[in-house]
């Protein structure tokens, strides 16, 4: 019996640790470690009909679609996890950030991209969750 009792007290306490891990939902906040600055997300600034989304269409898919000619790989907001997409634009690796090919954009317009792609990256969306459901 006592057996019992610890194996599930072990069970739920597995349970309750993991998780978290596995359900994250679409996030609230962002910390933009570049300007230092708390950005609130939501469906209106970052979703998917918002500014940050036209800019990453207008800007960054005109090159990122399936079957380009640019050697660009297809890229969408799940690409990434919503780190990858905070050190694409914290630290502009990639090529096309260094050879100008993102100059025709603000410090803003970055901004919005980063928000939008950030909301939307990989692993956010979660039915479970009363943020995501319905
Ligand atoms: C003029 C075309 C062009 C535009 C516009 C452009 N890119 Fe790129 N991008 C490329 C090419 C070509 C590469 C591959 C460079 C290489 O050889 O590494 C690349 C590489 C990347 C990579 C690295 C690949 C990866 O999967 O990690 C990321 C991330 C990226 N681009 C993001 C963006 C974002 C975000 C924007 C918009 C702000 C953007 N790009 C706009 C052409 C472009």
């Amino acid at each position: 019996m006592k057996n019992f009792f610890f194996f599930l007290f072990s069970t739920l306490l597995v349970a309750i640790l993991a998780l978290p891990a596995t359900s994250e939902a679409t996030p609230k906040k962002r910390l933009d470690e570049a300007t230092q600055t708390c950005r609130i997300l939501t469906f209106y600034n970052s979703g998917w009909a918002s500014p940050g989304s036209k800019i990453f269409k207008k800007s960054c898919k005109s090159c990122h679609y399936q079957g380009n000619d640019k050697g660009a790989p297809f890229l969408y907001s799940e690409s990434k996890s919503m780190k990858g997409w905070n050190r694409v634009f914290l630290t502009r690796y990639p090529e096309c950030a260094k050879n100008g090919s993102w100059s025709s954009l603000s410090m803003e317009d970055i901004l919005q991209v980063n928000d939008y792609l950030y909301r939307n990256a990989a692993n956010t969306y979660n039915p479970k969750d009363a943020e995501d459901c319905g």
